[in-house]
């Protein structure tokens, strides 16, 4: 009598000390269907948040490697919770009746992120672009606008960043004749590449015609000047640029951090203690990598590199994936959430997405596996 009295007191009360998780949550690296019950198709996104409400762009992917070219457009979702989205179509199409267009079907669009901007009350999208049939050479960036969160985009130009300005930390020796041998040499998770930072001068090259820009982020400051993020100079050196009132294009300040340390996926944040944190990766492809992290009181440098913020089993594979955007979770402090893409280039359709919460411990980043875990974690 004595036992079955222990039980019925003792497994209400262990109901009370662990209650059940009901509702929804995230699942890193886990199919994550749609309202339809489709995995989401929006990869290397970003979210904007936007009267109550987040939209997640990316990339739309196709079956087969011919869903690593842009095949289709920029796919949008939105949702009130994050954890529950709902497929609102293609936000920007590509261009399919003309192949000489500067986002036709079967150029590379990747990573594009969407802004609101407070004074024009447009939407406003970035994205690295490659033009049909040249590779990774273009190395561009693209601008589409609406006047809905959900589109459609109209493009309305391409171009490489800050045609005839200078950065406001070049050096004396980037405004001199280029030179025309490599020098150095960067060996990182590609093996060794022509370091063209310091001594071929990428920055000089490129002077005249605008710098490269491939992997990349957008960036609003409270104060609303907004900033573009990306791999320049042959992948080696971030740029970070400010950009015109209207977000549509460069307003000529820009700067360069991180010289030959081969940075892609860059993402950054600022928290309510006004310190600005970048999230980036190695250069190697499609294949996860090591992320970095760096920290800075202003975004304009200097920026402190932190190390890998990943803790724990694969985190020197960034928990198979790849930095593309860090989210700030709206009406709770300094929560921030970590979002990256498990690439799978084979299939690019069927690549998973990988959001963990961001710990930070002594103004420094901490990123931990879960097989899954919801908003409660930051109360
Ligand atoms: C890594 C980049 O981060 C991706 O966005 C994509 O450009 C791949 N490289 C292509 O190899």
């Amino acid at each position: 009598m004595r036992k079955y009295f222990f039980y019925l007191i003792s497994i209400p009360l262990l109901m009370h000390c662990k209650p059940e998780k009901n509702g929804p949550g995230f699942k890193p690296g886990e199919a994550w269907p749609d309202d339809q019950g489709v995995h989401i198709n929006a990869h290397g996104g970003g979210i904007l948040y936007h009267d109550n409400t987040y939209f997640w762009y990316g990339e739309h992917k196709i079956e087969g490697s011919a869903g690593n070219k842009a095949q289709v457009g920029v796919h949008v979702y939105s949702s009130g919770n994050l954890y529950e989205w709902k497929d609102e179509g293609i936000a920007l199409e590509v261009v399919k009746d003309d192949p000489n267009h500067d986002i036709a079907q079967g150029c590379i669009l990747e990573r594009p992120k969407v802004i609101y901007n407070e004074k024009t009350g447009k939407f406003v999208m970035w994205f690295h672009l490659e033009l049909k049939d040249m590779g990774y050479d273009a190395a561009r960036s693209g601008v589409a606008v609406s006047d809905s969160p959900l589109g459609p985009f109209n493009f309305v130009h391409s171009l490489r960043p800050n045609a005839g300005h200078w950065p406001v930390n070049a050096k004396d020796f980037h405004k001199s004749p280029v030179a025309d041998t490599v020098k150095e040499k960067y060996c990182g998770g590609l093996g060794c590449l022509p370091a063209h930072v310091d001594t071929m001068n990428i920055l000089g090259r490129d002077y005249e015609k605008g710098q490269m820009a491939r992997d990349m982020n957008l960036f609003v400051d409270d104060d609303g000047i907004a900033y573009h993020l990306y791999s320049s100079e042959e992948n080696s050196t971030l740029h970070i640029s400010q950009l015109s009132e209207d977000y549509l294009t460069y307003s000529g300040k820009y700067a360069r951090f991180f010289p030959n340390r081969y940075m892609e996926a860059p993402a950054i944040f600022k928290t309510s203690k006004g310190i600005y944190y970048f999230i980036g990766s190695d250069c190697t492809g499609w294949a996860p990598n090591a992320a970095r992290s760096a920290s800075a009181n202003s975004i304009w440098g200097p920026w402190t590199e932190l190390g890998n913020p990943c803790i724990g089993e694969n985190a020197h594979l960034t928990f198979l994936s790849q930095s593309t955007y860090i989210l700030p979770v709206k009406g709770k402090k300094d929560a921030f959430i970590y979002m990256g893409d498990r690439w799978t280039p084979k299939n690019p359709i069927d690549g998973k997405y990988v959001w963990l919460p961001i710990d930070i411990v002594n103004d420094r980043l901490e990123i931990r596996w879960k097989d899954e875990w919801d908003l409660t974690y930051f109360e």
